[in-house]
């Protein structure tokens, strides 16, 4: 049944959207369909995308491969719990991912805070498991963004972010600067040397911290910032929900590293976007901490739609895709659009940088609120979807858009920076 306009008349009297002063909001866009990187509204309007539903489409909307292992799916089994029952298509997808991810062990949750919510626990666990009791607080950094359940919430920077005002609700963490040079990279050897004994892990988006204001990292200073976790035995959590599934080109971002992590966790592109399911990975030496023949120390934990069939199964076919597909080489591809259009604009004078990671492009502008809603509406009107935050306008597209597509968002981008005397 297709949606009317008038349900959505209706239902905006109910429906709370995401971060969004509901009081005085811009009008939501009434979507029809989508495909690829184009989106159709009901007015008969086409929307190109440059940021692919919060990085979560990796392969375009509505790619057959995926719509085909749903149906399937769905005609056969759409649910049925894992607490006693064996789907095939779940566990096909916890060896083939625990296999593309190089981890040992998955546990299934439903979306990327979830996900971070189960690597907050197992890490936890782990130390109990081991007789460390004390070692109960989280290392994050600042600007960096796990999700919005309270454990993920709880590693945001509570001094400056939009968590702020919770912060004597929130667990208390650490939440250091990231290290930039030798000197922070000391400053945070020393840190972990002073604490490691109440430390149970540190929380890490490598190379990018996206939600918390698309910052790029140092290769070299993210090889450090393991490598001193690696000595001083303190565990690796990496958040790889935006850069997972070679974002940045690589498979997996923490690969920048030349090491890898204790705990991985995955979300958003885990189903090409297609619906919602997230990944928490471990090693084999953190699986084995929870093994005994003793219930205490078993992971007690199950949400009821883990390892759900049908986002299992959509799942399985992103994973054919990204196996099938070179896809090292299509974000090489973008990255390469993105350094000859993109990267130019740094020469216009309102614009404080650009930089480019794969495929991620990021425009640092200084930018009031009212500027920023200003700029999504021009930007609707030339035909393009962006939703720039804070100080940044940024492309994160499917990773299958097409060149023209691309080039056309950026022709856009530019056509309204001038247009609104940003060059
Ligand atoms: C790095 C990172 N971690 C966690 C999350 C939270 O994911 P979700 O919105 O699926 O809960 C996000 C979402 O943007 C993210 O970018």
């Amino acid at each position: 049944m297709k949606i009317k306009s008038s349900d959505i008349l209706k239902g905006s009297k109910h429906l709370w959207l995401p971060y969004t002063q509901m009081q005085n909001h811009l009008p939501q866009l009434e979507v029809e369909s989508a495909k690829g990187s184009e989106i159709f509204l009901s007015d008969k309007t086409k929307l190109l995308d440059g940021i692919a539903s919060w990085w979560s489409v990796a392969h375009g909307y509505n790619h057959p491969h995926l719509i085909e292992a749903i149906v399937k799916q769905a005609n056969n089994l759409a649910h049925i719990m894992l607490a006693g029952f064996a789907v095939e298509t779940t566990y096909r997808l916890a060896h083939r991912l625990c296999s593309f991810s190089n981890m040992d062990h998955v546990f299934f949750s439903d979306s990327g805070s979830t996900a971070i919510e189960v690597a907050m626990k197992i890490a936890w666990q782990f130390h109990i498991n081991n007789q460390e009791k004390n070692k109960t607080k989280f290392i994050s950094f600042k600007n960096s963004y796990h999700g919005d359940t309270t454990g993920a919430m709880s590693l945001a920077d509570l001094e400056n972010s939009m968590h702020q005002k919770f912060s004597n609700i929130l667990i208390k963490n650490f939440c250091l600067n990231l290290p930039k040079n030798q000197d922070d990279l000391n400053f945070f050897e020393d840190f972990l040397n002073k604490n490691h004994q109440q430390i149970a892990g540190l929380f890490i988006e490598p190379m990018i911290q996206c939600a918390g204001g698309m910052i790029i990292q140092d290769q070299e200073i993210l090889s450090e910032i393991f490598a001193i976790c690696r000595k001083q035995k303190i565990l690796i959590i990496a958040d790889e929900c935006a850069t997972g599934f070679y974002r940045t080109k690589k498979k997996f971002a923490y690969e920048f590293a030349k090491n890898s992590p204790d705990i991985l966790c995955l979300g958003k592109a885990l189903t090409g976007g297609m619906m919602t399911l997230s990944a928490t990975l471990t090693t084999a030496e953190i699986y084995q901490s929870f093994l005994g023949d003793n219930l205490n120390l078993a992971l007690m934990h199950g949400p009821t739609f883990m390892g759900n069939p049908l986002a299992c199964s959509v799942a399985n076919a992103s994973l054919d895709l990204f196996m099938q597909e070179d896809y090292t080489q299509k974000v090489a591809e973008i990255e390469k659009i993105l350094q000859v259009e993109l990267l130019p604009i740094k020469n216009f004078k309102k614009v404080a940088d650009v930089k480019i990671l794969g495929a991620i492009g990021v425009i640092y502008i200084a930018l009031e609120w009212l500027e920023i809603l200003k700029l999504r509406k021009e930007f609707i009107k030339k035909g393009i979807f962006l939703r720039p935050f804070g100080n940044v306008i940024y492309l994160m597209p499917a990773l299958n858009i097409e060149h023209q597509q691309l080039k056309t968002i950026i022709d856009k981008i530019k056509e309204v920076l001038v247009e609104n005397n940003y060059n």
